[in-house]
């Protein structure tokens, strides 16, 4: 025991010097006052902003879905109790299924416990069965979850294409043996570049190829397309391909992952995957949270709320620009600040929290490269433009050394 605990110290020593030691900052959110969290520093209570929230919308925090939770609760208890075969399947399962089939256009839909087991259960399960004979072509910056699924998938070959680049995926597919089965595995919206997927270019190269497609819509779901279903909806590609993977994490702000696809690879991966089949079905309040949020979002809230997103993203953006802030340039709502090197990214995001009430998530390798460390914000539509205004005098001031610390800001919250 001592020479295992010896070893798992001199990990996190190595960690900890290399600046990549990741510590939890205890947020306690306000549901009547997202995106403000409540802190405690010093014994006292004050409030901070938080700038790196995956609750895109806010949803997490909307009456919504609190009130279909609260109503769930009173119906079905807190837990599942079992897992989907056995005594987990409750109606909200049910009914969560079908609104997620019918968001997507598809036939059928399944959920999981979360994204990652979604991505790596269908991915590991599809690429094993029917005697094999598999070769998956990836993104390179596809996301852990995909490359989880595509390593416990033994025997199947993994060919890596360069970052959104379909004629790279053109050549690696003419290049493969015919007879092989053959998957293209990709995702919308990459998460820490904030840059979009070439969708309909990459559905073509695949199909030319006979390639079943699987797209990843975690960053994307809620926040694209005329009802939130999606970068491929938005494009008119959901009906092209075959397997569309989601959260009901992000901007639905509940939790749980899905697939939605046709009705017999949805049973096919219901009836065969290890990761649906053994584990406690997600909590009867949060599939009804998530299904208040999902009908919300596919109606005009949802699209007076998306509009406000985008606002939101467009607005930060041209503010840090126009301070002359290193924001890197994206076309979707992610808005990542470069830093460049990991000690001075957690030194930045620590200051902005300690002396200016705004949390900010420091991204290190591996999550990027080495040397392409960044601050990843992600404006919402209820940060306003005092908001906006106080994020910039802050980091201009840890960055750059300019104006004044504002601690003050936590106890009063912002008002700039
Ligand atoms: C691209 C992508 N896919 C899947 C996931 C996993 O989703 P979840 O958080 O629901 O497990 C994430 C998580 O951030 C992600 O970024």
């Amino acid at each position: 025991m001592q020479d295992l605990d010896a070893q798992c110290r001199a990990v996190l020593t190595q960690l900890r010097q290399e600046g990549r030691y990741r510590e939890f900052t205890p947020l306690a959110r306000q549901d009547r006052d997202f995106p403000y969290c409540r802190v405690t520093r010093g014994g006292e209570e004050g409030r901070a902003v938080l700038w790196s929230s995956n609750d895109y919308l806010g949803m997490g925090a909307s009456d919504v879905l609190a009130q279909a939770a609260i109503e769930a609760i009173e119906q079905h208890g807190v837990g599942a109790g079992g897992t989907r075969n056995i005594s987990g399947t409750t109606p909200y399962h049910v009914a969560l299924e079908r609104e997620l089939a019918s968001l997507h256009g598809k036939e059928a839909a399944l959920i999981f416990t979360s994204g990652y087991v979604a991505n790596a259960g269908a991915l590991s399960t599809l690429l094993t069965s029917f005697g094999g004979n598999w070769h998956v072509f990836s993104d390179a910056k596809n996301h852990a979850s995909m490359i989880e699924g595509m390593r416990h998938a033994k025997g199947a070959k993994r060919s890596i294409f360069r970052h959104n680049d379909p004629a790279h995926l053109a050549e690696l597919l003419a290049a493969a043996p015919a007879d092989e089965r053959k998957l293209v595995a990709f995702e919308s919206v990459y998460s820490m570049d904030g840059d979009f997927a070439p969708i309909e270019a990459i559905v073509d190269v695949a199909r030319r190829h006979g390639a079943v497609t699987y797209l990843d819509e975690v960053h994307a779901v809620g926040m694209y397309g005329p009802t939130g279903a999606g970068v491929a909806e938005r494009d008119g590609q959901a009906q092209r391909i075959d397997i569309i993977q989601g959260t009901l994490a992000k901007a639905f702000g509940a939790h749980g992952g899905y697939i939605a696809a046709s009705a017999a690879v949805v049973d096919f991966i219901r009836s065969t995957c290890p990761d649906f089949i053994f584990t406690t079905a997600i909590a009867p309040p949060v599939a009804a949270a998530a299904l208040a949020s999902i009908r919300y979002l596919r109606g005009p809230g949802g699209v007076a709320l998306r509009e406000r997103h985008q606002a939101s993203a467009a607005r930060v953006k041209a503010a840090l620009a126009e301070a002359g802030l290193p924001v890197i340039p994206t076309p979707t709502h992610i808005v990542p600040v470069h830093i460049g090197d990991a000690a001075r990214c957690r030194e930045v995001s620590r200051r902005l929290w300690e002396e200016h009430g705004i949390y900010a998530t420091p991204i290190n390798y591996p999550t990027v490269p080495r040397g392409e460390e960044r601050l990843r914000l992600t404006p919402g539509p209820l940060h306003d433009e005092n908001l906006v205004k106080a994020l910039v005098l802050a980091l201009d001031q840890v960055l750059n050394g300019k104006g004044e610390a504002r601690v003050a800001m936590i106890e009063e919250g912002v008002s700039a």
